[in-house]
């Protein structure tokens, strides 16, 4: 399908049923980020990992952060993770608030952020130590993520304005709708939800036609890097990195016909009014 003829039908959220079976769920994570991890999801966490460390450090940031959402998570604790070392302990008050649309996406990632609290990182734990290698400050991180998650159901649309002091989204905005108006209306949203100074971490897939979960296609709006970075800026962002893999580093699940160019990660700060 071309960019042209999903403008003329684009898919919106609303139309796709977002409640996804546990065992397409876990289909899903195993595919992407268990025996068929998808290396370049590596690169990219990492140097989000990076560049938040460069902020974080600068500002005095580490373990100061109380409010902080982790959005779509859909069963996937890694933005929590990457979020963690910014946050204050659960006894100071620190709390990340992780969740889904999906009530079997809720209730995965339920278990799995009370599995990581008590240690159990299972196949989380190749990503603790290849993330940990960004910066020694992120060892240890998916187990805090555990600590510190209060897991909820909730629509991204309804964030509340200016409520966070951090917010993590992984392949969701480009990943929930085909429609370029309705991808812009959720990143306003996202951006609006941060209080100025706030910080953004959000990963995305590049050039995506969409993608299946078990036999079921669900949309995508192909962005590019550049595009991206300007709905960051018109959205009231600062921008401390986005960029993106090269088409030449890829790893597909097998069998998968959609494409995509790569895979995108920015950091950003909300502006000042
Ligand atoms: C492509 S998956 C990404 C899952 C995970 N973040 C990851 O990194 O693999 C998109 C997720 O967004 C969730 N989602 C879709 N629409 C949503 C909405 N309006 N509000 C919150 N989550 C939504 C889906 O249920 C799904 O878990």
């Amino acid at each position: 399908m071309t960019m042209q003829s999903r403008q003329e039908n684009p898919v919106r959220t609303d139309e796709v049923d977002w409640g996804w079976t546990p065992e397409e769920l876990r289909g899903y994570i195993q595919g992407n980020y268990g025996e068929g991890v998808i290396r370049e999801d590596w690169v990219l966490g990492s140097v989000a990992i990076a560049a938040l460390a460069v902020h974080a450090h600068d500002q005095g940031l580490f373990g100061t952060l109380s409010r902080a959402a982790h959005l779509g998570a859909g069963g996937v604790p890694r933005g929590s993770a990457i979020l963690a070392p910014l946050m204050s302990d659960r006894d100071e008050g620190g709390k990340i608030v992780v969740s889904d649309l999906g009530a079997d996406n809720v209730a995965e990632t339920r278990k799995v952020m009370e599995d990581l609290a008590r240690g159990r990182l299972g196949k989380w734990q190749p990503h603790q130590d290849k993330m940990s290698r960004s910066n020694h400050r992120w060892r240890g991180s998916f187990r805090r993520a555990g600590r510190l998650a209060v897991v909820e159901q909730c629509d991204i649309r309804d964030l509340p304005p200016k409520s966070q002091q951090a917010v993590a989204m992984e392949y969701v905005a480009e990943s929930m709708t085909a429609d370029p108006h309705e991808h812009a209306k959720i990143m306003e949203a996202v951006c609006d939800g941060l209080e100025p100074g706030g910080v953004l971490y959000t990963t995305y897939m590049i050039g995506s036609d969409g993608y299946l979960v078990g036999d079921k296609v669900r949309p995508a709006v192909p962005v590019t890097v550049d595009y991206i970075g300007k709905v960051l800026r018109k959205n009231g962002m600062d921008i401390i990195f986005n960029g993106g893999t090269d088409a030449s580093h890829q790893a597909r699940i097998e069998g998968d016909p959609h494409a995509y160019d790569g895979m995108g990660v920015a950091v950003a700060l909300r502006r000042s009014d």
